[in-house]
């Protein structure tokens, strides 16, 4: 028996080309027809004839039997039906409803909700089958224990109380294809086996991993109710105010995932939920400090940057009103206007404050989480400017010091002092300390890498932690660009281990069943992945562990880490490429992927200068203390406080 539901994605593009999708099924009829008096029966199935044309009028219809035996007996037939609808309302949630309009799903099974039950299971059978059900907005379709879900790019009325109560506690082939059944199958299996249950979703870039991690946990908090509707709002809240911090709008998702996220919901022995945990992981946190073309800083940036100014705390906040901070303006300078204008960024920074307000952040709280939001911007507009003295010729200074004490002040610490940990640092040899200078290109790093800390380790706190689980995961998907960085590499390093999971169970182990049948298992042919994913993680001679060692020679370059990589990675998923410098390609089971060098050493190290987190342990801001005062895990990954039992 497995005890895993998978929820699998692919992303079609709705296609322009208009199929009329006529289902081979017979009309519908009552359930139990038999339960029915003849009559009854007879005037139901003709009004659901499909076919308009043989289908009767509304006058035609009136002069049915089964109406003209009710005329003047109107008192006793009220009297009747109320009774009935009582009786109904108290079957509640096992009545079924048969809901049929465009948009909604359309209630009737067909064939080819399983493509496990066709004939032909080649690729092009598959795409055309997800077409066809796509052209009619059947999103969800089954193979076998996997749902493949197609992005449907608008909003579909499918996902209402009365849908989760359609899927509950129902066997899967009772209704169509719907991400509530697969969220149904894993809570009902929790509850009957008293095992936890994982859902994995996995899906490139924008094909709707995110939005279905919410149904799952929509459909979790419904099943899971209880009675206590104060839990539930917070579960529900959760999301969108991690999801402000975390995502961003990229070139191909205008609100994309820009970290992992583990959802882990957590119920009693009875199936009630009882609280939700959720651990983040791998934020991009480079995207503070810089964004490709085309993208954006992470969302409550603007959020907050445009809910100050129409509460005209901007001045509060120490943030300027004609130009917005670089950190969020790279490129055209017209931030500012989007700003003052965005309906959406006043909306969303309304959005957020009801969410710290039910999730039961302090009011102080929230305030320190806005200060250190405005120092980040604040410190990305600090400059830094070569000066030379007699002694020293290496030296940076701050010309213009509005931005440096602007943020101090945010930070609660001494400007003079954040200035020096921004320009100098110590280094202790046998047993003396010295101080030496920071160049500019030193000095910008360093500040750099304080927003990053400081977002970071603010993500981190504001992300939450909180019988039996279930857990989902939703992380970014794989992804492919012009220019493919660290943040890539990791990201499908990440999804390259997912496909291993997810092969291990789905293939692996039908082979293992096929076996013990007797079955010729050699029918099931698959990809394994395992190679690559070696030579990733082996140690000491995989690719991140050559990357580590690499990062650790202050002289380590481009070259000599594309030189290093060439020099011990010797299979067919790894190669240089002829003519281009300092990139490499992977062969993943996606596809190939060239990534370019440049940065990854910096990146990797992403080292915190001892000097800036002594001058931020100085601040009188609680919650800054905080933050820089518990030790990292070595993921990265911290759980601070417990906002949900
Ligand atoms: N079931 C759905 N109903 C309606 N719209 C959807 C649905 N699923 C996805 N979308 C649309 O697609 C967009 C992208 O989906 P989503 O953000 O979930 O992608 P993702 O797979 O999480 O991407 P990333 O890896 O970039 O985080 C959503 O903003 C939404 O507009
Ligand atoms: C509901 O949950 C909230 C928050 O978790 C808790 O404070 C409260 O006591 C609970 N109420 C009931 C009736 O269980
Ligand atoms: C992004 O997704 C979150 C979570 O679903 C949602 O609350 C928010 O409104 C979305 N933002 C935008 C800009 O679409
Ligand atoms: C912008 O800020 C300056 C200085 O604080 C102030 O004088 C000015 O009125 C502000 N302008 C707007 C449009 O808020
Ligand atoms: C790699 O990235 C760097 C920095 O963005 C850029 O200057 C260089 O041209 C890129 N190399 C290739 C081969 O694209
Ligand atoms: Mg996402």
């Amino acid at each position: 028996m497995r005890s895993v539901q998978y929820v699998c994605f692919c992303l079609i593009q709705a296609c322009c080309v208009f199929v009329c999708f006529i289902c081979r099924n017979p009309s519908p009829t009552l359930r139990h027809p038999e339960h029915w008096c003849r009559s009854f029966s007879h005037f139901i199935a003709q009004c659901l004839i499909k076919d308009f044309e043989t289908r009767p009028s509304v006058m035609h219809l009136l002069e049915h039997p089964f109406i003209k035996q009710a005329h003047g007996k109107d008192t006793s037939l009220r009297h009747q039906l109320s009774v009935l609808i009582r009786e109904q309302q108290d079957v509640g949630s096992r009545t079924h409803e048969r809901i049929n309009t465009r948009k909604t799903l359309i209630i009737e099974i067909c064939p080819d909700d399983d493509l496990v039950n066709l004939e032909v299971l080649d690729e092009e059978t598959i795409i055309t089958h997800l077409q066809k059900r796509y052209q009619d907005l059947q999103i969800y379709t089954y193979v076998g224990d996997i749902l493949i879900a197609l992005n449907p790019f608008q909003s579909l009325s499918i996902y209402s109380p009365q849908f989760s109560k359609l899927y509950h506690g129902m066997k899967r082939s009772t209704n169509p294809p719907h991400i509530f059944a697969t969220a149904d199958a894993a809570y009902q299996s929790m509850v009957t086996l008293s095992k936890d249950q994982c859902i994995i979703i996995s899906g490139e870039s924008g094909a709707g991993k995110t939005e279905s991690a919410h149904l799952i946990v929509q459909h979790l908090t419904f099943l899971g109710k209880a009675n206590n509707r104060t839990l539930r709002e917070k579960i529900l809240q959760v999301n969108p105010l991690v999801e402000a911090f975390g995502n961003a709008c990229t070139a191909i998702n205008d609100n994309s995932s820009r970290f992992g996220k583990y959802l882990e919901m957590k119920f009693t022995p009875t199936g009630a939920v009882m609280g939700a945990k959720i651990s983040e992981y791998l934020l991009e946190k480079s995207r503070v400090i810089k964004q490709a073309t085309g993208e954006k800083n992470f969302h409550i940036f603007y959020y907050i940057y445009a809910g100050l100014y129409h509460q005209d705390n901007l001045k509060k906040y120490r943030l300027p009103n004609k130009t917005a901070p670089r950190y969020i303006d790279c490129f055209n300078g017209k931030v500012m206007q989007d700003i003052i204008s965005s309906k959406l960024y006043k909306e969303q920074f309304g959005a957020i404050q009801d969410c710290f307000r039910i999730i039961g952040f302090t009011e102080e709280e929230v305030n320190s989480v806005y200060k250190i939001l405005a120092a980040i911007l604040n410190t990305g507009n600090i400059e830094f400017k070569s000066t030379s003295s007699q002694h020293q010729s290496d030296k940076s200074e701050v010309p213009n010091s509005e931005a440096l004490d602007d943020a101090a002040a945010l930070l609660s610490i001494g400007s003079e002092e954040l200035q020096e940990a921004l320009t100098s640092h110590c280094v202790v040899t046998r047993g003396e300390t010295i101080i030496r200078t920071n160049t500019v290109d030193k000095a910008t790093d360093v500040r750099d890498a304080m927003s990053k800390a400081l977002y970071g380790r603010l993500f981190s706190w504001i992300t939450a932690e909180s019988g039996m689980n279930v857990g989902i995961l939703d992380i970014f998907g794989f992804e492919n660009f012009k220019k493919n960085s660290f943040e890539q590499l990791c990201i499908n390093i990440a999804n390259e281990q997912i496909q291993f999971y997810f092969n291990q169970h789905i293939f692996a182990l039908e082979q293992i069943e096929y076996q013990s049948e007797g079955v010729d298992a050699s029918l099931v042919e698959y990809e394994d992945n395992r190679p690559i994913l070696d030579m990733f993680l082996q140690k000491p001679m995989g690719l991140l562990s050559l990357l580590d060692e690499e990062s650790r020679f202050p002289q380590a370059t481009d070259q000599t880490l594309v030189d290093k990589f060439q020099d011990n990675l010797r299979n067919k998923y790894f190669w240089t490429p002829k003519r281009v410098e300092l990139c490499f390609g992977i062969q993943h089971y996606a596809g190939k992927v060239l990534y370019n060098v440049s940065g990854f050493l910096e990146k990797n190290r992403d080292t915190l200068p001892a000097d800036i987190v002594v001058v931020l342990r100085t601040s009188e801001n609680k919650l800054l203390q905080q933050l820089f005062s518990s030790p990292l895990t070595k993921t990265g990954t911290r759980i601070i406080q417990t906002f949900i039992p």
